[in-house]
């Protein structure tokens, strides 16, 4: 019989109100910030607020192209820019929500893959836990301590040595 390893990770759920003032101002700026998405083909509209050690907060939108591979999510759009403009800052928190077009209900949101691997390099680039607040189910807000709880056997650095 083989062994088996089982990877869990704990989503605190935060009802309306809940929050602290910290989270809710950065989900807050997710959803302000989601007006901007740039999104004519899916009409799905997802915004991402990045808080750095030093206070600032960098926000992004998914950008959307005709040649549709070329578009890029919310939370990449945000966290590059992060790493562009603030090499240095270290990154604690970001908040994603998400919204159909001209729609006032925001909607339940996880990263896709590819933007839990980008966050996931800053993580490992810092050496300090990236916290994940996501739009949650029924007008809830999911706090989640890491990236790294997302991407259970993730591909780091460390991986390219084998390690
Ligand atoms: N999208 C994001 O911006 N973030 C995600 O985590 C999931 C998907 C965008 C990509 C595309 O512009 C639209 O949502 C529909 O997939």
């Amino acid at each position: 019989m083989p062994k088996k390893i089982q990877i869990s990770f704990d989503i605190e759920v935060f009802e309306a109100g809940e929050l602290g003032n910290e989270e809710l101002a950065l989900i807050e700026k997710a959803r302000e910030t989601c007006e901007n998405a740039y999104a004519p083909y899916s009409n799905f509209w997802v915004g991402a607020a990045i808080l750095l050690e030093n206070g600032e907060v960098i926000t992004g939108t998914n950008q959307e192209n005709a040649a549709y591979p070329s578009g890029l999510c919310a939370e990449r759009t945000a966290i590059y820019w992060a790493g562009a403009n603030y090499p240095n800052q270290k990154i604690k928190a970001i908040a994603v929500t998400a919204k159909k077009a001209d729609t006032d209900n925001y909607l339940p949101v996880t990263p896709c893959g590819s933007c839990r691997q980008a966050v996931s390099e800053y993580e490992n680039k810092q050496n300090e836990p990236i916290k994940i607040i996501l739009e949650g189910k029924e007008n809830s807000v999911y706090v989640i301590d890491s990236i790294g709880d997302l991407l259970p056997l993730k591909f780091t650095e460390s991986s390219l040595e084998g390690k």
